[in-house]
């Protein structure tokens, strides 16, 4: 996967010979955690250090904040740290530019830490898509809706078009902001969080249907797209659709009086065999609430699953994931204590490596779009 050359929103690195990225990548992690630490105190408070829950241990212990993108999107906003180190994925880091202040940098240690997901939406597809509801004269009843895990090219065209950005912990107010304004969503890039997110709202999956870009006229006909109330975008994760209802009755057949407590990036079905769905702020915060004795399987990615294991059996409480293979988001994976290291020294020497930066034509709107996300909470 190469996200960032085939974006065409993203500026190419900056390279330099002192710091190569290649020394830092030969010497193994454990080597990197006095330099991290040394290099985090030189920047002080130039420097915003952002960690995902997905990340590991290894780097998220160096977080000035932890949380889930919508909480990690407003704490960027709300920093006046001259440098954002995203350890996250490039849609993330991508949002943090948009809704940054002029003269912040955003810093992503590994481009290549993408999401798989996000590149199941492009640009190209998406505007085929609304010029086809365009020809069957549905775009002035349609508002485009995108999850943040897209490129910002995407979520331009949805604040252009009269539509916004959601998170996991926001889509349901999303989903009412949108529901105020048309008849229809367009939903992208994640259909079990649309479909998951639509049905919690009282809308049948009988008035869902499903945009495959790759079919003709998304494979749908003229009379089940005029139908729709929602039209979910062909995109999942496949880290979460791993999970099976299966698990789920497995878990509860073991551990019986377990909570089972999901993504909603997870399917449908699992989704409603679960307790509880959440954003991973939610997930833990859930956790955190309940009384000592409680036990829950987690089906999410497995690095959250295991701190947050350790984390509350001080607690008394129980954790496990909901499938024992686990789930590992492997582009997360891809913020080494290395590339962190590499990030770090390079900004102690005044040199800026792996700049996000989001073109200005594209801001404009993708910030219109996340700002309306702001505002709905
Ligand atoms: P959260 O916003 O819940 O952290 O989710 C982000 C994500 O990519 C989950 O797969
Ligand atoms: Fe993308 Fe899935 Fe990884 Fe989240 S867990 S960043 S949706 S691939």
């Amino acid at each position: 996967m190469n996200l960032v050359l085939d974006d065409p929103t993203a500026v190419l690195p900056e390279t330099d010979s002192v710091c190569s990225l290649e020394n830092y990548l030969a010497l193994p992690d454990h080597t990197m955690d006095e330099r991290i630490a040394e290099a985090r105190a030189k920047l002080g408070a130039t420097t915003l250090l952002l960690g995902h829950h997905y990340q590991r241990d290894e780097v998220i212990r160096f977080a000035d904040a932890t949380g889930d993108s919508y909480k990690l999107s407003r704490v960027a906003t709300e920093s006046d740290a001259k440098y954002i180190v995203f350890c996250g994925v490039h849609f993330m880091a991508e949002s943090a530019d948009i809704l940054g202040h002029p003269g912040q940098q955003v810093i992503l240690p590994d481009l290549n830490a993408g999401c798989s997901m996000a590149d199941m939406a492009e640009i190209s597809q998406v505007e085929a898509c609304w010029e086809a509801l365009e020809a069957l004269g549905l775009t002035d009843e349609t508002v485009p809706l995108t999850y943040m895990n897209s490129t910002a090219a995407i979520k331009a065209f949805c604040g252009e078009r009269g539509g916004l950005v959601c998170t996991s912990s926001n889509a349901r107010a999303a989903f009412e902001w949108a529901f105020a304004r048309g008849k229809r969503i367009l939903f992208l890039p994640d259909q079990h969080l649309g479909r998951n997110t639509g049905y919690e709202i009282g809308i049948p999956l009988s008035k869902m249907a499903v945009w495959d870009p790759w079919g003709l006229q998304g494979g749908q006909t003229r009379q089940s797209l005029t139908q729709s109330r929602i039209l979910l975008w062909k995109g999942h994760c496949a880290v979460h659709q791993r999970f099976l209802p299966s698990h789920v009755d497995a878990v509860r057949a073991k551990y019986p009086g377990i909570q089972v407590i999901v993504h909603p990036e997870c399917r449908f079905e699992v989704c409603q065999k679960a307790d509880a769905l959440g954003s991973t702020e939610r997930l833990i915060a859930l956790v955190e609430q309940a009384p000592a004795g409680q036990m829950f399987a987690v089906g999410t990615e497995i690095h959250m699953v295991n701190r947050m294991a350790r984390r509350f059996a001080e607690q008394g409480k129980k954790v496990i994931t909901l499938d024992d293979t686990g789930c590992l988001c492997t582009t997360m994976y891809r913020i080494s204590p290395a590339h962190l290291a590499w990030a770090l020294e390079n900004l102690v020497e005044g040199r800026v490596v792996n700049r996000i930066q989001v073109r200005t034509n594209v801001k404009r709107w993708a910030k219109v779009a996340l700002d309306r996300m702001l505002e709905v909470g």
